[in-house]
């Protein structure tokens, strides 16, 4: 595993994006495996910011996307589709049919689980695959539970998730209380795993899962099992890990 230590949020997105535009440029055609939550928006930004600049180019990029609420249209601004058009998709040059996220609204969600389960598995599962880190230690919407969850499933949303992500809802009441999410099995396929974490809320969180035990309480310790996991975090969320002595790099 390398970390990569940085100052601070912006210079977490630049060092996220360059890696991120690493892997585009080096295979035009891969499979990126992206998030959702305020900790990638400035890595959108910045990639888009290049793309836009002709530096390189997603239109042979293939994306899936970690996960979905239950129950919201993709036309909802609080949808992970709506989230990933507005922050990213529609100031790219990516082709939108080769962009994937959980249909949050499937009439059958477990039969939506396994089709996005053969989905990711047909294209050969993410070359690299981008995650955000929830305070709890989730990793998609992968909460902590007794134990990991290998398919893509419905889950029941924690109570921490909910007052977390209800700061961009009018209130908690309207956070939905369950998502689609890819699982572990699929992010633990990806070929390389970039996990992003700034601000110092996150950093139980890095601490647990980089340094505690490998456990589903913190689904995200997984990670440590990964032979390609690269963290980029900035000095607040990687308090813990410098105080543990944790070797890092700038
Ligand atoms: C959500 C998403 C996760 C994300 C997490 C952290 O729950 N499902 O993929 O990593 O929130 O969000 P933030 O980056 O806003 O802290």
């Amino acid at each position: 595993m390398r970390i990569y230590l940085t100052e601070d949020y912006d210079a977490m997105s630049r060092r996220a994006a360059n890696l991120i535009s690493a892997e585009v440029i080096r295979k035009p055609d891969c499979v990126l495996g992206l998030a959702t939550g305020s900790t990638p928006v400035g890595t959108y930004k910045q990639l888009a910011t290049w793309n836009q600049r002709g530096d390189f180019s997603f239109k042979e990029v293939r994306s899936v996307n970690l996960d979905e609420y239950k129950g919201l249209a993709p036309t909802h601004d609080q949808s992970y589709r709506y989230f990933m058009q507005d922050n990213f998709f529609d100031h790219i040059d990516i082709d939108v049919k080769n962009t994937n996220v959980p249909d949050g609204l499937a009439a059958d969600p477990a039969a939506e689980c396994a089709r996005y389960d053969e989905l990711v598995r047909s294209l050969g599962y993410a070359d690299l695959q981008l995650l955000g880190l929830g305070r709890n230690g989730h990793i998609g919407f992968n909460e902590p539970c007794d134990h990991f969850v290998k398919e893509t499933h419905v889950v029941d949303l924690t109570q921490s998730t909910i007052d977390a992500n209800a700061r961009f809802f009018a209130s908690a009441d309207d956070v939905p209380r369950q998502a689609l999410t890819m699982g572990i099995g699929c992010i633990m396929a990806a070929r390389r795993v970039l996990l992003i974490a700034s601000g110092a809320d996150k950093a139980d969180a890095v601490y647990n899962a980089f340094c505690g035990p490998i456990t589903p309480y913190c689904p995200a310790s997984i990670l440590q099992l990964h032979d390609d996991v690269v963290l980029v975090g900035d000095k607040a969320a990687l308090s813990k890990l410098i105080a543990a002595g944790v070797p890092v790099c700038e």
